[in-house]
């Protein structure tokens, strides 16, 4: 293969991928991806933070993000993950469910303490830590999971479903 044909091939290819993700396309861990490295992106700006209102205005952010994120993994991603056969599926899928109970707790916590003080410090580690965790189990067990048993084109469906299953959630 000539230079000219292999980068007219994979300028094909690029725009192709392209222009799947703009019909709608997208595979749903490209999406939850995103959304992870951006929560955690605000959860390291929270934790270094000396400022009270600064922190204030990051966990607003964080609540915004996470609530819709997390109700809409639960429905799409865990309820699949739930439905396979197998019981170490079955933990993984419970075990997603308990440590987004944990994390919804500690925001909820976070949200009512008054900023720059010991105790919002703690409870803003608390939730980074639990989150650091959840995540690196979720992109390593759950998408494993996800990636054995459902197609690309599945995965697109899930994605689509994933984005309405966000804007259905309250985030109180
Ligand atoms: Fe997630
Ligand atoms: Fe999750």
């Amino acid at each position: 293969m000539t230079i000219r044909t292999s980068i007219e091939k994979a300028t094909k290819s690029v725009l192709g991928a392209i222009s799947l993700q703009a019909e709608g396309e997208r595979d749903i861990l490209d999406t939850l991806q995103a959304e992870h490295d951006e929560v955690q992106e605000l959860l390291e700006k929270l934790v270094k933070s000396d400022n009270g209102r600064e922190q204030k205005a990051l966990v607003a952010k964080i609540k915004s993000a996470l609530v819709p994120h997390t109700k809409a993994e639960e429905r799409v991603v865990y309820d699949a993950v739930l439905a396979l056969k197998g019981a170490d599926a079955k933990v993984e899928g419970n075990e997603g469910y308990i440590e987004h109970g944990l994390a919804g707790e500690t925001l909820k916590k976070l949200d009512k303490l008054t900023s720059n003080t010991p105790q919002f410090k703690a409870a803003a580690k608390v939730l980074k830590e639990l989150i650091d965790h959840h995540i690196k189990e979720e992109e390593s067990n759950i998408w494993a999971r996800v990636k054995d048993n459902f197609s690309g084109e599945q995965r697109a469906v899930m994605n689509r479903n994933f984005l309405l299953a966000k804007k259905k959630v309250k985030i109180g």
